[in-house]
């Protein structure tokens, strides 16, 4: 009977514990949405990059001056790329910003390079479904962003 007693005047308190901790645990929710964006994913390094090998960075772009391909060039970002990185390039939260200087200055064959095998651990899709003329397109698009990056030395030309 002594432990009958004891067990109603615990289901009295029980109540209380619950609303407590109900209360706590909304609190905590709400501080949970406070994240910063994901726009500065540390994930993001640009190291793929940096993992072309040489033979592919050097490859030269047969595009390169050409007015068209950076019009085509653009069209196929559109589609393709700027879901993820931006109508611009400016980056978002899918994916990083391509106007900084790690694309920049990267060679027209490290970009080639990385469109073809992609980063995909990374959830940067490959693209080599693209004809490589294609390929080539985008990447002097994205080039076409800022066409004198080359230090202007004297005779640069
Ligand atoms: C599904 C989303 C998505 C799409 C679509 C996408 N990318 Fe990416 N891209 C990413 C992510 C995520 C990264 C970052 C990968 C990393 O950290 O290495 C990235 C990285 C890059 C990089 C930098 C490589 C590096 O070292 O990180 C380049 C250049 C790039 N993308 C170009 C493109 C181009 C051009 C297209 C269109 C043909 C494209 N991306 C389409 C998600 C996407």
């Amino acid at each position: 009977m002594r432990t009958r007693i004891q067990y109603s005047r615990a289901s009295l308190l029980a109540p209380l514990i619950v609303a407590s901790f109900l209360g706590i645990s909304g609190i905590a929710a709400s501080a949970r949405n406070d994240k910063p964006p994901a726009s500065n994913n540390p994930k993001w390094n640009y190291e793929e990059i940096k993992n072309a090998p040489e033979k592919a960075r050097l490859k030269q772009n047969p595009l390169e001056n050409d007015p068209e391909a950076v019009r085509a060039g653009g069209k196929l970002f559109e589609r393709n790329c700027s879901g993820c990185h931006g109508m611009k390039a400016e980056g978002g939260r899918r994916a990083p910003s391509l106007l900084r200087e790690e694309v920049q200055q990267a060679t027209p064959g490290a970009l080639f390079w990385v469109l073809t095998n992609g980063a995909v651990w990374h959830g940067m899709p490959v693209w080599s479904k693209l004809p490589e003329p294609e390929r080539w397109q985008i990447v002097t698009f994205l080039k076409s962003y800022k066409p004198s990056l080359t230090p202007g030395g004297p005779g640069g030309g």
